[in-house]
């Protein structure tokens, strides 16, 4: 049965996923589920290294709901995928400090990505944690430590799966072959303009449209959304390209024919932003209608959620410590206990007829 190939991908648990997330690596996450064996980790180490204190700690469990929660409403089903806390995976741990011995540090601090990571967290270099620059170590811990082949993630963590890569291929090279080379997988929209207009949609960007948002939050966020900022008035032509409005039709609006209509109208300055804006508000709230409400059904069964995890856990702790054992083979650590265990058993069994003798 377990011959399928392995994914592994997750998310901080910073509480609601939005469409960000959707388009980025949910859609193929559900794709994926009947191919692959999949495993979805809530990463609360990860969200340690910028969010340490204990009032973050103490929200976890919170924040962890709220995005399972969003994970089963778009279609991860528990029947087929294992969904884990990572700090209750505490091989992740060992296997992080063996990763840690085959990565450079200039290769760490030369990310951009974890530069972006300690801005955003307000960090410079006098305050940023040796645990943010390891983030992408126990990140190829996370992916490797169930033997996965693939990850589906946006654009902005490509680079970390690179160092997964670079990690898998020199363990194997030194201790003999234990791990497949994990490979990157990118969604269609690789990245989600935010309703600002701003690059990416981001929670702390405040430019996000939530999955679960009601639909009236939808629609107004919508009504708010940046478009062409040179059409003051609804006959100036309008430029579609990269104009966010449209960019999200193109994704959320599966009516392609009006579309293609509101697009011409608005070059040639023959319909008003409201109208598309209206369409688009339309579109979105059917897209997330079915989610909302197979999120709410399962909010409402008390447990449910807090079960999914903790059996996905155990199930993920099991194969942890298959992986570790094959990991402390590898690299000699079993041959250096049983020698030491060996001499000390012998020992003792000599101190024992020893005594007994006396
Ligand atoms: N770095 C991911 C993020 O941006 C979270 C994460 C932690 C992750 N471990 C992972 C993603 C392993 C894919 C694989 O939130």
């Amino acid at each position: 049965m377990s011959e399928r190939k392995r994914v592994l991908t997750g998310d901080r648990p910073t509480g609601k996923l939005h469409l960000g997330h959707y388009v980025g690596s949910l859609l193929n996450r559900v794709r994926l589920q009947d191919q692959y064996e999949c495993f979805f980790l809530i990463a609360d180490l990860h969200m340690l290294t910028t969010k340490p204190s204990k009032e973050d700690i103490e929200m976890i469990d919170k924040n962890a709901r709220e995005m399972v929660l969003d994970y089963l409403a778009v279609g991860i089903d528990p029947n087929k995928s294992v969904i884990y806390l990572q700090s209750a995976v505490h091989e992740v741990y060992e296997l992080n400090l063996f990763f840690e011995m085959l990565v450079t540090l200039n290769r760490l601090v030369r990310l951009p990505s974890i530069k972006d990571m300690a801005r955003a967290a307000k960090m410079d270099e006098d305050t940023i944690p040796f645990g943010l620059v390891g983030y992408p170590v126990l990140q190829a811990a996370d992916i490797l430590l169930p033997r996965a082949h693939l990850v589906p993630v946006g654009k902005d963590n490509l680079a970390h799966v690179e160092i997964s890569r670079e990690i898998a291929r020199r363990f194997n090279r030194t201790y003999g072959e234990v791990f497949p080379i994990p490979e990157a997988l990118i969604g269609e929209v690789p990245t989600l303009v935010g309703i600002d207009g701003k690059a990416k949609m981001s929670k702390s960007l405040n430019n996000a449209i939530f999955l679960s948002d009601p639909p009236e939050v939808v629609r107004k966020k919508v009504m708010k959304m940046y478009t062409d900022p040179k059409r003051i008035r609804a006959d100036i032509p309008g430029t579609v390209e990269g104009n966010p409005v449209f960019i999200y039709h193109d994704i959320f609006n599966p009516n392609k024919e009006e579309v293609e209509d509101l697009k011409r109208r608005y070059r040639e300055g023959r319909v008003g932003d409201v109208e598309v804006k209206e369409k688009l508000a339309r579109a979105l709230n059917e897209f997330l209608d079915p989610i909302r409400e197979r999120r709410a059904e399962y909010a409402a069964r008390t447990g449910y959620v807090e079960d999914v995890i903790w059996r996905g856990t155990e199930r993920m702790r099991e194969e942890a410590r298959q992986t570790m054992d094959q990991v402390y083979r590898a690299m000699g650590f079993r041959n250096v206990w049983n020698r030491i265990r060996r001499k000390a058993e012998r020992y003792q069994k000599k101190q024992a007829k020893q005594e007994a003798t006396e």
